[in-house]
């Protein structure tokens, strides 16, 4: 059961457990972060599921696809580690995988 790490707006770390093949935003959201809009359900179409990903763990994330960049792109917050957390699937791999909630847009 992967482990992941969620820093919330308040910088508050909190360490959560998950199953495989739940998506980052799903295991967010079922540990109860509010702040985590995730307004469409994790279909790509809101940005309300934006996090900050660890650098660290770039290289074992999954592509972007181009519906996820142009959303993203719609965010004052923005920067090199943004991903939609709806569109990365937890596995063994990302275990200790620590992302923090973005700033709200
Ligand atoms: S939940 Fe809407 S884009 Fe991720």
């Amino acid at each position: 059961m992967p482990k992941l790490i969620v820093v919330n707006r308040d910088g508050e770390e909190r360490a959560v457990e998950a199953d495989s093949g739940l998506t980052v935003m799903e295991a967010i959201r079922d540990n109860g972060f509010d702040e985590l809009l995730a307004l469409c359900g994790g279909c790509c179409s809101c940005a309300t599921c934006h996090v900050h990903v660890d650098p660290a763990f770039k290289d074992k994330l999954p592509a972007m696809s181009e519906d996820e960049n142009d959303l993203l792109d719609s965010s004052d917050h923005r920067d090199e580690s943004s991903r939609l957390s709806c569109q990365i699937k937890l596995t063994d791999d990302l275990d200790g995988l620590r992302v923090t909630i973005s700033e709200e847009d």
